[in-house]
């Protein structure tokens, strides 16, 4: 392996410390925010960045303020050593892994609500989830304020909801989304899959599988009456459960930017759509979405 020229900070000003000189001489600056446990998604974002600036910055925080009590946040896998070979591998030049008080001062009491669309889907599954996203990456981005920002399309939700916020915000920042990085067959890669035993890691691209029939059910019936989405989508449900899943939280349709509800083609009116699920496989929740 090459010479490590990865930088490793802890702190915002050592943070802006890097970043500032770069950022003086011209270089474009992109960050990849991520939670650790590096997987070749992960992967797919930093060799984006790589192509749309001369320097990167990875931030590795597993963010308090995402996980709900009953969640996995003292479990939530972990592998230091391997990430930080990855980085120097893919040339990032900069680690940021700030403390938990560097992301949250002794008295913080701030937060960034998305009501609506942050309430929908992931966010009606697990309250809260989006205010703690939305918080801590408007606080990356003012720390490291990068030229652009890289987010999967895996989390398509989170990254529609923070193109929103920097609309809503006006932060001077660019968001780039990174199609989601899938295994042979099909099932998208995620540090949480991890948790899935053989029997399960097995039945687990059916979800992706459920995904993609109801997109090819709703083609079909574009231009005729209906097609009878609920029926198709109950269906679905039916489907993972005998798979193995243990419980479908949703398996919607919905429009790309608003997350407003879609019934069939025809009422996306030319919008761009997408159909979004999770469900629960052993201790493992997987979550996926397509386009329509
Ligand atoms: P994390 O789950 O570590 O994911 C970091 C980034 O990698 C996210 O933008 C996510 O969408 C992307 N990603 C994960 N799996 C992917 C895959 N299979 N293909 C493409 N991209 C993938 O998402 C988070 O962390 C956190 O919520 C964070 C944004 C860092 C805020 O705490």
């Amino acid at each position: 392996m090459s010479e490590s020229k990865l930088h490793i900070t802890q702190t915002v000003e050592a943070l802006r410390a890097h970043l500032g000189p770069w950022r003086d001489a011209g270089e474009r600056i992109a960050l990849v925010p991520t939670m650790g446990a590096l997987h070749e998604g992960h992967r797919a974002l930093i060799r984006r960045a790589r192509a749309m600036a001369p320097r990167v910055c990875v931030s590795l925080f597993v963010n308090p303020t995402q996980f709900a009590a009953h969640e996995d946040l003292g479990a939530y896998p972990r592998s230091e050593s391997q990430d930080r070979d990855m980085l120097v591998a893919e040339g990032v030049d900069l680690l940021y892994v700030p403390e938990l008080l560097e992301m949250y001062p002794e008295g913080d009491v701030t937060r960034i609500t998305m009501p609506g669309m942050g309430d929908c889907l992931e966010g009606e599954h697990r309250p809260g989830f989006f205010t703690g996203v939305a918080t801590v990456v408007s606080k990356l981005l003012i720390q490291a304020t990068p030229h652009v920002a890289l987010f999967g399309e895996k989390d398509f939700q989170q990254l529609q909801i923070i193109r929103r916020m920097v609309l809503d915000l006006s932060l001077p920042v660019e968001i780039e989304g990174v199609p989601t990085v899938r295994e042979v067959d099909g099932l998208a890669l995620s540090s949480r899959n991890v948790y899935l035993t053989d029997e399960e890691r097995a039945a687990a691209p059916a979800l992706y599988r459920a995904l993609k029939s109801i997109r090819d059910h709703l083609r079909d019936a574009d231009g005729h009456d209906g097609g009878a989405l609920p029926e198709m989508v109950v269906r679905e449900v039916d489907g993972l459960i005998s798979a193995g899943f243990t419980s479908v939280d949703y398996l919607s349709v919905r429009d790309s930017a608003t997350f407003a509800r879609v019934d069939d083609m025809m009422s996306l009116a030319g919008r761009p759509g997408r159909i979004l699920g999770a469900a629960q496989l052993g201790k493992a929740r997987l979550i996926d979405n397509i386009p329509l």
